[in-house]
């Protein structure tokens, strides 16, 4: 394949000016608690959206990407029009949402190539979103808060995209640092870095390769019910988020919530304590443990949350019959997309062999790998 600069020329007529990259991510633990206010342990991975950047003296950002052949222009004076474009619309979310927040925008054509797969549960779009707005913020000449560029990006998913997603992708994918995983308070943004160091052992990505269908809608139900039941919770207790609530406190609301709504809020209660326990032994490498509290957190989002579905269960309990895995469980937003498992490198072979042919046998179709490696978020590189 052609690089990025290459094809840009061929496509713009002139060389791009920068090239940078957004990371995707994988999430360690603490799924689906960064919209109820608690802490999550998302790492950068070295899959990135790359995007090549010139200014072009126009009113308009026009986009085109390396494997696909769709283009893309997003006019500056007209951003509320691209809502219904299938490739552009996160680049449009991105460029309303910085034209409100007072961003200076110049005219530029850009091209991605992003090597984070999509619909895998790794944050292609926030990679998507990030790139371009450090691309647009940088071409504009704005000085550059990586933390506040996340919440823009965040809003233009929330509010453009109609997804209403939590702060953890797009801070993860701008903020991450090479070598560590990042725990995430999603009430204050506060941020601590803790090297992740995982001795003998890998982190292994299996997607399952479920073409996704309905995604948003079911994550916007379940966002619906956690408000449900922090609704109820309020009642009872002076709290603002539900990551707030200790066990005990939620018993005692149990009665005022309809029992979905109740195992909802047990899952993140349950996830909640299980991140503040994996930061505290993966600090010390602690790897077994941290495998159980892998385990128990897909149990959770299986039977409490009801978002992992046959393919994630699957790739999951043939990761658990595994020897050479310390334990496994699905990332992400769920109902498709990927499982991790923290696997010792040297059965890494035999792991893959077995959990491949197990979900083929299961449900027909082949599971991809990857082993993640962490990388840092936000990279502008240097152009030769
Ligand atoms: C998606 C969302 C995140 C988070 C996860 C589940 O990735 O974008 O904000 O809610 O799902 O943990």
């Amino acid at each position: 394949m052609k690089d990025i600069c290459t094809l840009f020329k061929e496509i713009f007529g002139a060389p791009p000016e920068a090239v940078c990259s957004a990371a995707g991510r994988v999430n360690l633990i603490g799924e689906h608690v960064d919209y109820c206010g608690g802490k999550v342990l998302p790492a950068a991975l070295t899959l990135k959206c790359r995007v090549a950047v010139r200014k072009n003296g126009r009113n308009s950002v026009r986009i085109a990407a390396t494997d696909i052949p769709d283009r893309a222009e997003i006019d500056y004076a007209d951003l509320s029009a691209y809502r219904g474009l299938q490739w552009g619309r996160y680049q449009a979310g991105v460029a309303d949402e910085m034209k409100r927040a007072g961003y200076r925008l110049v005219g530029c054509d850009m091209l991605y190539e992003c090597s984070v797969p999509f619909g895998a549960g790794l944050s292609s779009s926030a990679a998507i979103e990030v790139a371009t707005a450090y691309a647009l913020a940088k071409a504009g000449g704005n000085a550059i808060d990586k933390p506040a560029l996340a919440v823009l990006c965040q809003r233009a998913e929330n509010d453009y995209c109609g997804v209403s997603c939590g702060i953890m992708d797009q801070y993860a994918s701008a903020n991450g640092v090479a070598g560590h995983a990042m725990l995430l308070d999603c009430a204050t943004l506060h941020c601590e870095q803790i090297p992740l160091d995982l001795g003998d052992c890998a982190l292994v990505l299996a997607n399952c390769n479920k073409p996704h269908s309905l995604v948003a809608s079911r994550y916007n139900e379940r966002r619906q019910q956690v408000e449900a039941a922090l609704k109820a919770a309020r009642e009872l207790f002076p709290v603002q988020t539900l990551a707030a609530l200790t066990p005990d406190m939620l018993e005692a609301c149990r009665p005022r919530m309809k029992e979905v709504v109740y195992r909802r809020a047990r899952h993140v209660v349950t996830e909640c304590g299980r991140v503040s326990r994996s930061a505290e032994v993966l600090r010390r490498g602690g790897l077994e443990e941290f495998g159980k509290l892998l385990n128990a957190s897909h149990i959770s989002l299986r039977d409490d949350y009801d978002v992992t579905g046959p393919e994630l269960d699957a790739l999951a309990q043939a990761a658990w019959e595994r020897p050479e895995c310390l334990g496994s469980r699905m990332t992400g937003a769920g109902f498709g997309g990927c499982t991790v498992s923290l696997v010792k490198k040297a059965g890494i072979g035999a792991f893959i062999e077995h959990v491949g042919a197990a979900y083929r046998a299961a449900v027909g179709r082949d599971a991809s790998f990857y082993i993640a490696e962490t990388a840092d978020g936000i990279v502008e590189e240097a152009l030769s």
